[in-house]
């Protein structure tokens, strides 16, 4: 909600205030925390000749912190002089070939003027229920042009210097784990160079101290750098945007500049704030269509066969998917040009009807076994040896005169080029309309190395690639509404808000060991909601680590996001196939509880065991999952409380052991969030014996028999 009152503009999301002051020529932050119900003496929050909470830093004034904007005139100087021109209640302007949250079409906008180079800069502030989006963009009024040399999104200046830094970082198979430090005088930063939002650092941020928690994120896929400052002047400054890494970009008279939408949540505590964004994520940014739509469970061969397939051997695994009750199963990497390893064809979008035996026939025998069919793609990439690399070398993305650098044997190619962006549209069109798949996994195995397109500027290409894959994807989704296409990179290497306007669910990591999963899914469900996080069954012992966990607790694990199962099933024996029919049922029992209810992480403080606990938003009913490491003999001590249950209510508690439930009793919620219930019996007898390095979990059901007010 947004109200103006004299000089304060209040933006109010349901837990939280975030007040600006407009006065003469500077606005201001007075005000970002809990809720409040009145305004009374908020003059008194300014000090006298004190410097406020600054929206923006320029440099070339007296503020020698890192700058948010940073602009060169044609001349070679770099200062700038910003001036509040106006402040109301406006129409949102959204950010042009960028994607962005939706929902409010109100801002609060806050117009600056640079009076000697005349550009204007512009600031929007909207108010969702779960916190605020902030967009900005430049506007050149000059008759020369400037260059713009950093542009953050956001700016969020506090009082205090006592905060600390977390960031969800990273490499293939271990991403987004949990990093937090102190704020000392000086920075931390949190970014990427990798040309994507990458596997290292997931633009994902939180600055904490006691009682305040700010999470903020960015609707943007590729180099982003969040920095937070604290100075001797008692302030933290935090800005979050594009990463000015190589970054420049021309803005001649007349044009436009936006900077990608921050997205910024607050809460009295950590918990508040991860819930805040994870809602945010799901209500304002996934596609609509997707809103709250459940997802279907999906069987993928990928880690079944790799590159080894026949028709025979995709259909009696699809065969097996229908036979436990999936609804979905996708053709993975392999059915195209001649690939039969990763050295070719990306970018030969054709059937491999020698291996496939005809892709569209198979889509029809996998629907007739009454599944959708799903199917992979790498769109953005071009094997050196490929009929497209042969045809247009002037499609790929290299540097003249230097040997371009592959990785996993591919090159990229050039989004920053029409033909290219039209080639691609083209191609997954074409795919799409001859197997009439329902879904397509959108892969990207590589990051960004031989940036250089014949028309682009160098300074502008990484964000210029990034502009032009949104601008492939918009006209996809647009194409193809009822499509659900999932993000990929090589597992998480671009989960990020910007892809999520476009993909409502995300590959979340290559690696599916049980074991490993916990924290890698524990770290994304901080920032981002369940429902947008691929989770898989796969074999045991685990492909990527080698460790053995039993096929329950790799369901368990796998109950955490988005449901599938990425294995040969077709070689399973029939116990596991029956396990795994009554798993699906059971999942599909709960899932609106698991992919949309309220997710609260469960973590002993001695690191001994992790998990979560989702709630249905009524709280009348909720599933657990407990992770505990290692099994030492004669340990009686582990204990977890479930927090997040509600303790008005009394639940009837159960516990899933295989595909049995059994009743434990009733208990009243206070006691289940306040007491602690044993882990002990945990451990079954084989376990130590037949694993390796396993996991123990056990599952938990809630379901509330009564409500005490
Ligand atoms: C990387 C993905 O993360 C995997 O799931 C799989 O699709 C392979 N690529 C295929 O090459």
């Amino acid at each position: 909600m947004l109200k103006n009152k004299g000089n304060y503009f209040i933006l109010s999301a349901d837990g939280s205030t975030l007040l600006l002051k407009a006065e003469g020529e500077r606005a201001e932050l007075v005000y970002f925390g809990e809720k409040l119900s009145s305004l009374a003496g908020a003059d008194l929050l300014a000090a006298a000749g004190e410097p406020g909470l600054g929206l923006f830093s320029q440099w070339g004034k007296t503020d020698f912190r890192e700058p948010s904007l940073l602009i060169r005139h044609a001349d070679g100087s770099a200062s700038s002089d910003f001036r509040l021109r106006s402040a109301r209640i406006a129409r949102r302007v959204l950010p042009e070939g960028l994607p962005a949250s939706y929902g409010e079409d109100r801002c609060v906008r806050l117009e600056f003027f640079d009076p000697a180079a005349r550009l204007a800069l512009i600031l929007q502030y909207a108010a969702y229920a779960e916190g605020f989006s902030v967009s900005a963009y430049l506007e050149n009024n000059s008759a020369e042009t400037v260059t713009i040399e950093r542009f953050a999104s956001l700016q969020l200046e506090l009082f205090g210097t006592d905060f600390s830094f977390t960031t969800f970082d990273g490499a293939w198979g271990s991403e987004r784990q949990r990093h937090t430090r102190p704020l000392v005088l000086g920075k931390c930063e949190n970014a990427s160079y990798a040309g994507s939002s990458s596997h290292f650092h997931n633009p994902l941020t939180l600055l904490s101290r006691t009682g305040e928690t700010y999470c903020v994120n960015l609707v943007y896929s590729g180099n982003h750098r969040t920095a937070a400052e604290a100075d001797c002047s008692g302030r933290t400054r935090l800005i979050a945007g594009i990463n000015p890494f190589s970054f420049s970009w021309k803005l001649s008279p007349g044009e436009k500049f936006f900077a990608p939408e921050g997205i910024v949540t607050f809460g009295a505590g950590e918990a508040d704030a991860c819930r805040n964004m994870r809602n945010l994520i799901a209500e304002h940014i996934v596609p609509k269509a997707w809103k709250m739509r459940e997802r279907p469970v999906l069987v993928n061969h990928w880690e079944g066969t790799y590159f080894s397939f026949t028709r025979e051997k995709i259909l009696s695994i699809a065969r097996a998917a229908a036979e436990v009750g999936a609804e979905l199963f996708v053709l993975d990497d392999g059915w195209f040009g001649r690939r039969d390893d990763d050295t070719s064809s990306l970018g030969d979008w054709t059937d491999y009807a020698e291996k496939t035996g005809g892709i569209a026939s198979l889509a029809e025998e996998i629907r007739g076994m009454g599944l959708k069919f799903g199917i992979w793609m790498e769109p953005e990439m071009i094997s050196p040896d490929s009929e497209l690399f042969r045809a247009h070398p002037e499609y790929c993305m290299r540097i003249p005169g230097r040997e371009p650098v592959p990785m996993r044997n591919q090159l990229m190619l050039d989004l920053t080029d029409r033909k290219v962006r039209e080639f691609i549209v083209g191609a997954v069109s074409r795919v799409i309309e001859e197997t009439g798949a329902e879904y397509v996994k959108w892969d990207y195995n590589r990051y960004m190395t031989d940036c250089f397109g014949p028309s682009v500027r160098g300074g502008e290409y990484f964000h210029r690639y990034i502009l032009g894959l949104y601008e492939i994807l918009s006209a996809l989704t647009e194409k193809f509404p009822d499509v659900l296409f999932e993000g990929c990179a090589s597992g998480g290497g671009r989960f990020d808000p910007g892809m999520l306007c476009f993909m409502p669910q995300i590959w979340t990591s290559d690696n599916t060991d049980a074991r490993e999963r916990v924290a890698i899914q524990s770290g994304t469900a901080c920032g981002y909601p369940q429902s947008t996080m691929g989770a898989h069954v796969s074999a045991s012992p685990n492909e990527q680590t080698g460790n053995r966990n039993s096929l329950e607790t790799r369901f368990h694990v796998a109950c955490g996001g988005v449901l599938g199962y990425e294995l040969d099933l077709s070689a399973c024996t029939p116990e596991e196939r029956e396990e795994i029919r009554a798993q699906i049922a059971f999942y599909k029992r709960y899932r609106s509880v698991l992919q949309f209810g309220e997710y609260f992480p469960l973590k002993d403080p001695a690191d001994k065991w992790a998990g979560y606990l989702s709630v249905s938003k009524d709280r009348s009913a909720a599933v657990a999952v407990v992770a505990v490491f290692e099994k030492r003999t004669s340990e009686a001590g582990l204990r977890a409380g479930f927090a997040g249950l509600d303790e008005k209510a009394l639940y009837r508690v159960t516990v899933r052991r295989g595909a049995k439930e059994e009743e434990l009793g009733t208990a009243s919620g206070e006691l289940l969030v306040k007491g602690k219930i044993p882990l002990c019996g945990i451990f079954a007898e084989t376990d130590e014996r037949e694993n390796s390095n396993p996991l123990y979990t056990r599952m938990y059901l809630f379901e509330r028999t009564e409500v005490r007010r």
